[in-house]
């Protein structure tokens, strides 16, 4: 399975945070937005990872991550010339995922929750249809929409409907099988000039191919992308890692756990800094 980060956009929500940087790369708590959603690929056990991010920005990811080494991973990364919707990621990754399965995740989405390991890692392999993860919220109305019958069967997916048919707002996050170059590919822009993940996903729907697990309330799943949304992402994670000691999203501690990388190469990356709290939790995890 091949993994597409898309830390692309224009970043226009978080004005005037967004006039000279990336947004994926502003810092939730302690660490880069973009580590999240990069912990939840490496989670599933993907390690060729596709970046995308803008021509002016993707500079930014390579000299973030390099090649990936340190991470145990394979790093690419492409640009997106202009932003015309998240579905372009998969023509421009076309090649990059070949006749292989692949994960698609957006750069600004928090994904947290007990279970959520293994829920991926069952989604990582997938190697036919397309799978899909529904939230409930509040208001529906910015997101792909997913309405179900009384089986919890998908009925229909609209995005950013005026009359959300359901509360259940489709995630950032997609795994699809071979098909989805061809589906995207074939796609025409639509009313709002984009080309859009949710007619991808409607296409599967159409093949009756398209599977949708909900994410139940014990889970969080937060879009990063607002002012006060980043700021919730940030509480939340600094909570969450000062009453447990543990950290969300610690990159080089996942590459561990996966057997990616050796100790030696986590002392290496704790050795960055004497007086650094990420680095001070990568020598104890050596320890
Ligand atoms: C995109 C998708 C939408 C999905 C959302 C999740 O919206 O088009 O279907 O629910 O991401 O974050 P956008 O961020 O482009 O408004």
């Amino acid at each position: 399975m091949k993994g597409i980060l898309l830390a692309g956009g224009k970043g226009t929500r978080l004005y005037p945070i967004t006039t000279s940087i990336s947004k994926q790369i502003l810092p939730v708590f302690n660490k880069p937005m973009i580590y999240y959603p990069m912990s939840v690929l490496m989670l599933a056990g993907i390690r060729d990872i596709l970046i995308i991010s803008s021509p002016e920005h993707i500079g930014l990811y390579r000299d973030l991550f390099g090649d990936g080494t340190m991470l145990g991973l394979r790093l690419n990364y492409a640009v997106q010339p202009e932003p015309k919707g998240v579905a372009q990621a998969l023509t421009i990754g076309a090649d990059f995922i070949g006749s292989d399965p692949s994960a698609l995740i957006f750069g600004d989405n928090f994904l947290y929750g007990h279970g959520l390991s293994e829920l991926i890692v069952r989604a990582g392999k997938l190697t036919d249809g397309a799978l899909v993860f529904a939230y409930r919220v509040l208001d529906a109305r910015p997101y792909g929409v997913v309405e179900f019958d009384k089986d919890m069967n998908a009925l229909s997916i609209e995005e950013k409907p005026q009359k959300p048919k359901s509360n259940y707002a489709v995630t950032g996050l997609y795994f699809y099988d071979k098909h989805v170059v061809e589906i995207a590919r074939a796609l025409k822009p639509s009313a709002r000039g984009e080309y859009e993940i949710t007619h991808v996903n409607a296409e599967y729907l159409a093949r009756k191919k398209l599977k949708v697990e909900i994410l139940g309330r014990g889970f969080s799943w937060l879009d990063m992308g607002t002012h006060e949304s980043l700021l919730e992402a940030s509480n939340f994670v600094q909570t969450i890692e000062h009453r447990q000691g543990l950290m969300v999203a610690c990159l080089e501690e996942i590459a561990f756990n996966q057997g990616w990388i050796t100790r030696d190469q986590l002392l290496k990356s704790a050795s960055i800094s004497r007086d650094n709290e990420y680095c001070r939790y990568l020598s104890d995890l050596a320890a």
